[in-house]
């Protein structure tokens, strides 16, 4: 019951895939699989040196059920770009960049995050935990979307989200300056995620923009770094006691079973007709948003392109072409 597996036999030769955050945990196993299926897989992380340690392991180590048919045949490649979520100028390198060397994207994977640091405000102004789990990718995408449509067909976007993000609020006040609390700022991100999947699902759909797919979901409970700020925001000595749940099984997944929904998302011929849902345990899933979602949810998109200083347009072809110029 917790333990769902994607058992999608797809080979990914040809296909580019960029994962964000994938040095460890739930990024790393995700790239390990589809490294193993044939894909061009890029790493993108903020520390070249830990995505340098895990582009290593993910070579010289196949992942767990090796012998399956999707891991036959040659192995694709690894390439790492340096990515920093927490600072926008690092995600407008990157995606210069991105869309300079790459010939196609076709899967993109926004999967990093951080959980309930203390607040801190980063050198855009922004709440640390909205910039990096939710603002930070959502101009990413924006930026790399007219590739990924030159890519199109069977195209796909997976946005890592938490079960948390059903206990979540969007703040009038989207940095939430004067009422922090770590939990609130994380659970808001998450959502923020969630949000976000429906509402691009929504106007890739309205602009007939096609063969694009967009996902969100829950990982699981997965013992991984997540829990490494909990010693400042919970208690002293939570992170170990984070550390040790690893022990609780199989209520608590190790990163390469937590690997699984994203891998579903990503892959899966089951969900190939599906766009905008969330899910978990390699099926879909209600968000308890549901009945105040689109309005919410285009309202976030409103501003967060105001936070961006983006002009918005309601047709998204029209605005995909002028993102990057904007953004300059
Ligand atoms: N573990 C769980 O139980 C759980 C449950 C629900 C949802 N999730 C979600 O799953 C995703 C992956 O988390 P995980 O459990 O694998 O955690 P993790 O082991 O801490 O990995 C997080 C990854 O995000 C990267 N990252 C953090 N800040 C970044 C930034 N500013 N720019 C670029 N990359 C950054 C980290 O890079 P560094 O190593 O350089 O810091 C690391 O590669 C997150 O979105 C998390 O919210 C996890």
């Amino acid at each position: 019951m917790w333990n769902s597996w994607c058992t999608s036999k797809v080979r990914l030769v040809g296909k580019t895939v960029i994962i964000t955050g994938a040095n460890t945990g739930i990024g790393k196993e995700t790239a390990r699989d589809l490294y193993r299926r044939g894909a061009r897989v890029i790493l993108a992380c903020r520390d070249v040196q830990r995505a340098n340690d895990a582009l290593e392991d993910i070579k010289n180590n196949p992942p767990s059920r090796a012998d399956k048919e999707q891991f036959q045949g040659k192995p694709g490649e690894l390439v790492i770009y340096q990515l920093d979520l927490s600072k926008l100028k690092s995600v407008k390198e990157c995606a210069e960049k991105l869309l300079t060397w790459e010939s196609a994207i076709h899967l993109l994977i926004n999967n990093a995050g951080i959980m309930m640091c203390p607040q801190e405000k980063t050198e855009d102004g922004f709440d640390l935990q909205l910039q990096t789990n939710y603002i930070g990718h959502f101009l990413l995408t924006l930026l790399l979307l007219p590739k990924i449509q030159a890519s199109a067909p069977g195209c796909r976007i997976v946005n890592v989200s938490s079960r948390v993000q059903s206990y979540g609020v969007i703040h009038e006040d989207l940095n939430l300056e004067k009422t922090y609390t770590p939990l609130k700022a994380y659970s808001q991100s998450k959502l923020a995620n969630v949000l976000f999947t429906r509402e691009l699902a929504r106007r890739l759909k309205e602009a007939n923009i096609n063969g694009i797919n967009v996902y969100s979901l829950h990982p699981g409970i997965i013992h991984t770094e997540l829990g490494r700020h909990f010693h400042k925001t919970v208690f002293p000595g939570a992170s170990v006691v984070f550390h040790w749940l690893r022990w609780l099984r199989p209520f608590v997944k190790n990163p390469e079973e937590g690997a699984q929904t994203t891998l579903y998302c990503a892959v899966d011929e089951k969900t190939a007709d599906e766009t905008g849902f969330y899910y978990t345990e390699c099926r879909v899933a209600i968000s308890q948003w549901k009945k105040k979602d689109e309005q919410i949810a285009k309202e976030l998109w409103d501003k967060t392109c105001q936070l961006l200083h983006l002009e918005p347009d309601e047709n998204l072809a029209v605005f995909l072409k002028t993102v990057s110029r904007q953004i300059e």
